[in-house]
């Protein structure tokens, strides 16, 4: 499963739009049923720029999931997946929203070798509204 997902977000970073940064990312989001929702980073001129895993999220959000098992991460300068990239804090917070502490968080790299994170790892004590 691992690694399917991470030759999917491999395939999703082929469309990142990332003219400034020069640094593609791709992220493949396995819903609970089993589907899987591909992001890239899409970068802008005045900085409102979309992670990739933002992009995986909001696009599957959008079409009426809200339960996720896991993401698959990869990333690069000029698309070459050398280092294992973990996510940024905004997405953190993002996925805080509609991910358990066992989510997990596969970072991997052009090799297809990975590590897993669980949510809970990457994000401990995070901000909630209380009751
Ligand atoms: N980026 C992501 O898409 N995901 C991350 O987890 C970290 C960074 C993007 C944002 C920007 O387009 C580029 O990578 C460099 O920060």
């Amino acid at each position: 499963m691992e690694k399917e997902l991470i030759k999917a977000a491999i395939m999703a970073a082929q469309n990142s739009y990332s003219p400034y940064f020069k640094f593609n990312v791709g992220a493949a989001l396995l819903t609970e049923d089993g589907k899987v929702y591909l992001g890239c980073n899409i970068e802008n001129s005045c900085g409102t720029s979309n992670c990739a895993e933002r992009t995986a999220i909001f696009k599957a959000v959008s079409e009426g999931h809200k339960k996720f098992k896991a993401i698959a991460i990869v990333g690069g300068p000029n698309g070459d997946f050398k280092e294992f990239l973990t996510p940024c804090g905004m997405c953190r917070q993002v996925m805080a929203e509609f991910c358990d502490k066992d989510f997990k968080i596969i970072v991997g790299n052009k090799n297809l070798e990975y590590k897993v994170y669980t949510f809970g790892e990457l994000l401990p004590h995070n901000f909630e509204l209380g009751e």
